[in-house]
């Protein structure tokens, strides 16, 4: 069958998703498909007409490619493609609507509100230390983190969104499992200098991912059944990744959920990747299972 690749798109993740397309695109290669690569434009709707593809191989990440927006395009044009579908996609990438159905699910998450940019930068919505976030955004793409309230507010950037996300800050290791089927994989323990950023995130070396986490047989179950439940309580299909932060001094009580991605990172920094191949699933393989599981 012919793959379509998308990638880049117009997001602020697009280099992250040029290096999660060509690696995917080479894995799809070495597993015997025919590859096209497409770098997503406004055009896409056009140039997907003159492809053709059988499948198209969703690498995007970021608002329009993450959000429902692309899934529904395809829909739409009648094509098979991976991960998840336009509800589950566009529920994931709102942070905030994530929370609510995790909470109805009882899985455990941290206080956190809904507000307006203009309000935020006036003044402490919440006691410090908190993080505000673009609601819809990847990659620590707009994360302040205020750690102490004598700073005053944040100065948001001109591009945040005007409804951002305040959480309360939640310390502790950062840990994620990723879906793959129907199945948790594994936990990776990701330990970092300081915050677990963009630079750290991408930058080889970076940060240092231990996989299996060595953390208490109890928190790593805990966080393979948490996924589980987070990826089939937001609809997901094919693969996604959910973050945890753990504070350890708590035990499993520290344990919450951040977020649920449904384009997890596939670059050579990124942590699904590695996942596989630690329970032995090559990258080719879960390429390739994508492509067999992908509908519309
Ligand atoms: N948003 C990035 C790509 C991730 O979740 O891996
Ligand atoms: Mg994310």
């Amino acid at each position: 069958p012919k793959v379509a690749v998308l990638m880049g798109g117009i997001s602020a993740e697009r280099e992250v998703s040029l290096s999660s397309g060509r690696e995917c695109a080479a894995a799809l290669r070495s597993e015997g498909f025919e590859v096209i690569e497409v770098d997503c434009g406004r055009d896409l709707a056009m140039r997907l007409s003159e492809i053709s593809p059988d499948v198209c191989f969703n690498a995007l990440h970021g608002p329009l490619g993450e959000d429902g927006a692309v899934q529904g395009l395809l829909e739409w044009m009648g094509i098979p493609y991976t991960h998840s579908g336009v509800l589950a996609s566009a529920l994931a990438m709102d942070k905030i609507r994530t929370k609510e159905i995790y909470r109805r699910e009882g899985l455990p998450v941290v206080e956190s509100l809904q507000a307006g940019k203009a309000e935020v930068v006036a003044g402490h919505v919440m006691e410090p230390p908190y993080v505000v976030k673009p609601y819809n955004e990847g990659s620590s793409v707009g994360v302040y983190l205020v750690t102490d309230g004598t700073n005053g507010p944040p100065q948001l950037a001109e591009t945040m969104p005007e409804i951002v996300m305040v959480e309360a800050f939640a310390p502790g290791r950062e840990l994620t499992t990723t879906v793959l089927g129907d199945r948790a994989l594994s936990v990776t323990d990701i330990i970092t200098d300081g915050w677990y950023d963009y630079d750290a995130k991408y930058k080889p070396g970076g940060s240092r991912h231990v996989v299996p986490a060595e953390i208490p047989q109890n928190i790593f179950e805990t966080c393979l059944g948490f996924a589980e439940r987070a990826h089939r309580a937001l609809g997901c299909r094919g693969i996604s990744r959910t973050d945890f932060r753990w504070d350890e001094s708590r035990g499993r009580d520290g344990l919450i959920l951040l977020e649920t991605n449904t384009q997890p990172g596939m670059t050579p920094t990124s942590l699904t990747p590695e996942q596989g191949e630690s329970v032995g699933i090559s990258f080719g393989q879960m390429c390739r299972h994508l492509v067999e599981d992908a509908s519309c």
